[in-house]
């Protein structure tokens, strides 16, 4: 049963330098045929399920004008949700305003996550993203003024030329702001972006790994759990929408670029605009035989710290996951911990968790 939504809004009104995600710059009337486009396709694909949680991400939802928010709002009205639905919307510092967390307020969201990324002008400058320090207190405090707590903000780290010096800052910098929740994001140099065209280089490896570290020390010393390799989140506060994602859950993924899990099929959608237009949306459907689903189910399950439940792997495929693998030797070496209710991987080897998985199950 599908019972969490995703949808995708790719307009921004800036381009940031690293992005690679499906976005455009925004512009009104492109925005009307796509909320006329996205429309016919959750009347397509929609099947009437209560959903426990619905996210709106981009691109940016709030280069949307407030008619255009409203618009969007009236849209998904027609998905069904329960009571306690968490229903979270993507922010900008650039393009928040009061009249626009009204409406989210008005249409039922309850959790807000910003891209906050850095407090530094110069890492805000060479990320391309048109904010100051000021402009996120302005906004977080907004936030909370018009009564949301549910927050997450974003922070971005090894971007070259940041120091451990500069991280340090942001993370006390975040740690004032009281937020319950706090995604983070090592910067992955893309092709086809502003620096991947620079041939920009990464941050180190071992530079890398010493601010994952830092993160999660300072953080963890602070109330937060490090829950999943890059969330944090207090008490009560961990994303049930990306809990969907990492327990193997279906869920829908409407909008250009986006993908969804539905009725045993993995589909990822066009991110051309024009198909898109023309009601071609969806690029490529992948239906999840047993084994497929069985490495899914192990991937992203691994990621957090509650690990592979073994009833729910028993339940679905009728069998232990050391009947399907080999996994002594991880076991022994202490990269895998089995309990009576899961395996999971211990913190001190989340970072080699990529080459942990591919050890047992060889797909990268
Ligand atoms: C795609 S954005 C969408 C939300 C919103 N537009 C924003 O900028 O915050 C979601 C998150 O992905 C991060 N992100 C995008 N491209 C990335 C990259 N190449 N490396 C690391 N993080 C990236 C963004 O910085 C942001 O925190
Ligand atoms: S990071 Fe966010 S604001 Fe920047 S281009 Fe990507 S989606 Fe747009």
């Amino acid at each position: 049963m599908t019972r969490s939504c995703y949808i995708h809004i790719p307009f921004c009104s800036h381009i940031c330098s690293y992005c690679d995600f499906s976005k455009m710059y925004y512009n009104s009337s492109w925005c009307n045929r796509y909320l006329d486009a996205l429309e016919k396709e959750i009347n397509s694909y929609y099947k009437g399920e209560e959903l426990e949680t619905i996210y709106i991400g981009g691109g940016t939802p709030t280069s949307l004008s407030v008619e255009e928010l409203k618009r969007l709002f009236t849209i998904l009205d027609q998905l069904k949700r329960t009571k306690d639905v968490e229903f979270t919307i993507e922010c900008n510092v650039e393009n928040i305003s009061l009249e626009k967390l009204k409406i989210f307020l008005n249409y039922g969201v309850n959790r807000i996550s910003v891209g906050v990324e850095s407090t530094h002008l110069n890492i805000l400058s060479f990320l391309e993203r048109p904010y100051t320090k000021e402009d996120i207190l302005r906004t977080i405090s907004l936030l909370k003024e018009v009564g949301f707590e549910n927050i997450n903000i974003d922070l971005m780290y090894a971007i070259p030329g940041e120091s451990i010096e500069d991280l340090e800052q942001d993370l006390n910098f975040f740690l004032a702001l009281d937020i319950p929740h706090i995604a983070t994001y090592s910067l992955m140099i893309e092709e086809h972006t502003k620096l991947g065209n620079k041939k920009i280089e990464p941050i180190s490896e071992e530079v890398d790994e010493e601010m994952y570290q830092k993160i999660h020390r300072k953080l963890e010393s602070s109330d937060y759990k490090h829950y999943e390799i890059s969330n944090f989140g207090k008490k009560g506060y961990f994303s049930k929408h990306n809990l969907t994602y990492w327990r193997n859950n279906e869920y829908y993924g409407f909008g250009l670029g986006a993908s969804g899990f539905v009725d045993g099929i993995r589909y990822t959608n066009t991110k051309n605009f024009h198909k898109y237009e023309k009601e071609e949306f969806r690029q490529e459907e992948e239906i999840m035989n047993s084994n497929l689903d069985m490495e899914n189910e192990i991937m992203l399950g691994l990621r957090t710290i509650e690990g592979v439940s073994k009833e729910r792997f028993q339940k679905k495929f009728g069998c232990d996951l050391k009947d399907k693998y080999e996994i002594s030797d991880l076991l022994e070496k202490g990269y895998l911990i089995e309990t009576k209710e899961n395996y999971y991987i211990p913190f001190s080897y989340w970072y080699l968790s990529n080459e942990i998985i591919v050890r047992f199950i060889g797909v990268e």
